[in-house]
């Protein structure tokens, strides 16, 4: 998806605008561009690359005005340009848009205005948007109206924000299925995807909702139902989020550093709200079915949490992934629906809950950002309360998750009379004592599992394998892997690996096990079993595993050694250092790690 952004003030803007986008980057960054209003015009400068490199080409903040409009994009028409970045203007220069989402019927309004004789500069849907507001203003002589007769037009998934000439300190901004969130500042008032645009300007936030749009002025903000043109009456909302969070604060990548902030947010899912957890515990004792929802890291997620439900209150809950949930879940009014999002915005887990709502099924997510449409559309949310996750590859906020899913799993296991009291009790202080040991683990393993990395980066082809609840873990360990150092790497059952797969393995094919604590002896030994069959293939075999199993650290050519683990947690250190690994060896192939190519943040378009 894109980062779009606006901002009016009673002083020179640019500065803060520039700095907007800065903050937007990791929602894509393939190009960027910044409007503003001045001269009779809006000026526009624009070129591909990140936010810093457009500006060393177009000396973006060279720009002078108090009005403007600036984007990061992630190119969804249109390949990658400075034709196709954004901002966007009509041919008279008196409208300028940035946009997030997509137009499904551009190529229809793209022949209509062309027919009227309109020439095209770009490849994109949004431009459609500019030409429109021209073609209308002419005949309304209103912005406002041109605005919203133009926004009627478009079908689709869309966030605009637009300035116009005409009117030299107004933005208009509207939301329909993309994020939009305004900034109330003192001297200037903001608009953008998410509030980490503005949140070093304003605490003081203003959600829109699908279906309104917003006139902004300096120190005025006004907003109406696109449909009608209707009032809206909504209280701003108080971001807790502390703006230094969203910075590096000294490391070298935020993916370290999110890595590293692990032990609090741990801490921070532990203190996220017990009622939400109590509710919905018991709503999935009620329910027929509870599936769990969520697309690429979230999908690894919910699967994690099927063996928490499974172990700890003897259910099963399905797991369909965002993407094929319509095409694939059955619900009805019986069952319950529980997404999973970091962004609480991605399109497709947006889509699966819309589905599951007009099945008539209840809704519950464990969300991220505040004021996402997620934590606003679903029955129940719990507010996982990670902080600003900027690294395009999820790390805290997935193992956050997984702390809230261990929860639901311990609450609806008590409730449902199947996990004694004092294994709920004895699983909570294990719980508790997580953070210490991560914090332990990452002072004192990072030199060796760098040192892994180092020595094995060379290898173009992995597996990464594990059995039981370390099978998820294997996957989220494979996607981190494979994100960031862009090497094959699938991850695998390690009891499916006999059934096929390891007919790949040879000299060349590197397999990575996270082996159970030797505590899980079963689990344990059929892991094994699976190292065995790789190294009688001459397959070399790398991995995590615990000080006190002897023959997992025998077997492995080279192995993290971890600090015996109670079984309940052990698989969520070993992700800890899956993470690790995954980032050093990014780190040796010299990688863009917090932005990854190709990949956004969060895809907010289908
Ligand atoms: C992808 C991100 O685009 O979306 C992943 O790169 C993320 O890191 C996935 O796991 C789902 O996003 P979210 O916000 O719904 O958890």
């Amino acid at each position: 998806m894109c980062g779009i952004s606006a901002v009016t003030g009673s002083e020179d803007i640019v500065a803060i605008l520039y700095e907007s986008i800065l903050n937007l980057e990791y929602r894509g960054y393939d190009s960027c561009g910044l409007g503003v209003v001045g001269n009779g015009n809006v000026t526009v400068r624009k070129n591909t690359g990140g936010v810093e490199e457009v500006n060393r080409k177009e000396h973006l903040t060279k720009l002078k005005g108090k009005t403007g409009i600036a984007h990061t994009r992630w190119a969804t028409h249109g390949k990658v340009s400075r034709e196709n970045a954004h901002p966007h203007n009509s041919a008279d220069g008196q409208f300028s848009i940035v946009h997030n989402g997509i137009i499904n019927n551009y190529e229809d309004l793209r022949d209509e205005l062309m027919a009227q004789g309109v020439v095209f500069k770009s490849e994109t849907d949004t431009e459609v948007m500019a030409h429109l507001l021209e073609k209308t203003f002419q005949e309304t002589g209103d912005i406002e109206q041109a605005f919203i007769q133009s926004v009627k037009r478009l079908e689709g998934s869309f966030a605009f924000c637009m300035v116009s000439a005409r009117s030299q300190q107004t933005i208009y901004c509207v939301r329909q299925g993309s994020p939009l969130v305004l900034g109330l500042g003192t001297k200037s008032n903001f608009v953008a995807s998410d509030v980490n645009a503005f949140l070093q300007h304003t605490r003081k936030a203003l959600v829109l909702e699908d279906g309104e749009y917003a006139t902004v002025t300096p120190d005025s903000v006004t907003v109406r139902k696109t449909a009608d043109g209707s009032l809206v009456s909504r209280k701003p909302i108080r971001i807790e989020w502390d703006a230094e969070t969203s910075r590096k604060g000294g490391y070298a990548h935020y993916m370290l550093k999110e890595i590293f902030e692990q032990p609090q947010t741990i801490r921070n899912a532990l203190a996220a709200t017990q009622e939400g957890v109590e509710r919905i515990a018991s709503q999935i004792r009620e329910r027929r079915d509870t599936y769990m929802m969520g697309v690429g890291t979230t999908h690894y997620v919910a699967q994690a949490g099927q063996y928490f439900f499974s172990s700890l209150a003897g259910k099963y809950l399905p797991v369909v992934s965002s993407d094929e949930f319509v095409d694939l879940a059955v619900v009805g009014p019986q069952d319950m629906v529980m997404a999973i999002s970091q962004s609480g915005e991605t399109y497709d887990t947006r889509r699966g809950i819309a589905h599951a709502k007009d099945q008539g099924a209840r809704t519950a997510s464990i969300v991220n950002v505040m004021g996402s449409s997620l934590s606003m559309s679903t029955d129940e949310v719990i507010m996982q309360g990670s902080g600003p996750e900027i690294c395009v590859v999820s790390t805290k906020a997935a193992l956050a998750q997984m702390v809230i899913l261990l929860r639901l799993a311990l609450e609806t296991g008590l409730q449902e009379g199947t996990l004694a009291a004092e294994q709920y009790d004895e699983s909570y202080s294990h719980l508790k004592a997580l953070p210490d040991t991560v914090t332990a683990v990452l002072n004192e393993r990072s030199g060796f599992v760098r040192n892994l990395a180092d020595k094995t980066v060379g290898y173009r082809n992995w597996l990464m394998l594990g059995r039981g609840i370390y099978y998820p873990m294997a996957l989220e360990a494979a996607l981190k892997l494979k994100e960031i150092t862009y090497l094959h790497v699938e991850g695998m059952a390690a009891g499916f690996l006999k059934h096929g797969t390891l007919a790949l393995v040879d000299e060349e094919m590197m397999s990575f096990f996270l082996v159970p604590t030797p505590e899980e002896k079963e689990l344990n030994q059929h892991t094994i079993s699976a190292i065995e069959e790789v190294k009688a293939r001459k397959g070399p075999v790398i991995g995590i595993a615990f000080e006190n199993d002897k023959r997992a650290l025998k077997l492995l050519d080279h192995a993290i050694e971890l600090p015996p683990t109670p079984p309940l947690v052990a698989p969520l250190l070993e992700l800890v250092v899956a993470q690790l690994f995954s980032y050093f060896s990014a780190l040796k192939l010299g990688r863009s790690i917090d932005k990854p190519r190709n990949l956004a943040k969060s895809v907010t378009v289908g």
